[in-house]
């Protein structure tokens, strides 16, 4: 085992030596390319620990996402539902693990666990499934799924107001050593692709094109029409996780009442995610959550960069029929 660990460690450093590298602005001062995608020295470490440790189980439900298109969202209703028959009594519903715990830290994340540990404890609260998550492209998780039939529910958001929300998360969450990027350098990185997990229209696209041939295995989201038709889509969520709504839960309110616990302003509200940290990255919980919008780029973008962005998901998406 300790051998096992060594031989990750080496992999990973002798990589770091020999791969393209960029400079970075977040965490680690470079980012690393390593099979088609960009990653921080640590996530490259759990990328590739990943790879040779991780197997999925049959029960896996892994939600999986590019940074910002709602991750923190997207957790927490999938932990609602999936527990749900946990706290539907007056009593339990105080004790709900989302009133006292950022959504972070109740779905592990692949990226992270990995990194620091070859063979992680992936124990989760939930009793029948592993809930997992990632910001892992496709293609290498892969070989880690491909002998079980886990799920993977995946949540695409406007380039826009992504790069947006990852230009302000970086600003919060950026090492201070590290010099501040502008919109206008960070945009230049994001079109490039050249950008933590990127390219964002590849992660996308890896994802979309399982989720057409794999219906059953991938569930392919949309932000905005999360947004738009929250109920609709968590309905949709319910029955792909394998825990479907019954008439009477729908009759009952249960929807509404679960889409209420999970909105932004309930969770931002909450005094676990206005004042705790994640201990595993040392980030306030507060900055998961900004505003919550769709379309906030207007107050932010040039017309210039909103064509360029436009342009590149127009190239990328249209052949695959992804639309936004
Ligand atoms: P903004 O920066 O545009 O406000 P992620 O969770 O993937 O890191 O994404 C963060 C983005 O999702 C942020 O977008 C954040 O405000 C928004 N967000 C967080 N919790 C949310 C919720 N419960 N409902 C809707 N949006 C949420």
């Amino acid at each position: 085992e300790e051998a096992d660990r060594k031989s990750t460690q080496k992999t990973s450093r002798d990589l770091l030596s020999s791969i393209p590298k960029q400079k970075a602005w977040m965490r680690s001062d470079h980012i690393y390319q390593y099979q088609n995608f960009w990653y921080g020295a640590a996530e490259l470490q759990g990328v590739i620990s990943m790879q040779r440790n991780f197997k999925a189980l049959d029960t896996d439900l892994i939600v999986a996402t590019y940074p910002k298109c709602g991750t923190t969202w997207l957790k927490a209703l999938s932990f609602a539902i999936i527990n749900r028959y946990h706290f539907n009594t007056a009593t339990s519903k105080q004790h709900h693990p989302l009133l006292t715990n950022n959504p972070h830290l109740l779905l592990p994340f692949l990226d992270h666990v990995y990194s620091a540990d070859r063979n992680p404890d992936l124990t989760c609260f939930s009793v029948n499934n592993r809930l997992l998550a990632t910001h892992f492209p496709l293609a290498p998780l892969l070989e880690s799924i491909k002998d079980s039939n886990c799920k993977l529910i995946y949540i695409c958001r406007d380039p826009k107001d992504t790069f947006v929300s990852f230009w302000h998360f970086i600003a919060k969450i950026r090492t201070k050593n590290l010099e501040n990027i502008s919109l206008e350098e960070f945009c230049k990185q994001f079109c490039d692709g050249v950008v933590e997990y990127g390219s964002f229209w590849d992660h996308a696209v890896g994802y979309w094109k399982m989720s057409l041939q794999f219906p059953e295995r991938v569930l392919f989201l949309k932000y905005e029409e999360l947004k738009k038709e929250p109920n609709l889509h968590v309905i949709k969520l319910a029955e792909f996780l394998g825990y479907p709504f019954s008439a009477e839960e729908e009759s009952g309110g249960v929807v509404e009442e679960l889409l209420e616990l999970c909105s932004f302003d309930h969770l931002s509200n909450l005094e676990v995610n206005k004042n705790g940290k994640l201990p595993s990255l040392e980030i306030g919980c507060n900055t998961f959550f900004r505003r919550g919008e769709v379309g906030d780029h207007v107050n932010y973008l040039t017309p210039a960069m909103i064509e360029r962005l436009d342009k590149i998901t127009e190239e990328k998406f249209l052949g695959y029929g992804l639309k936004l």
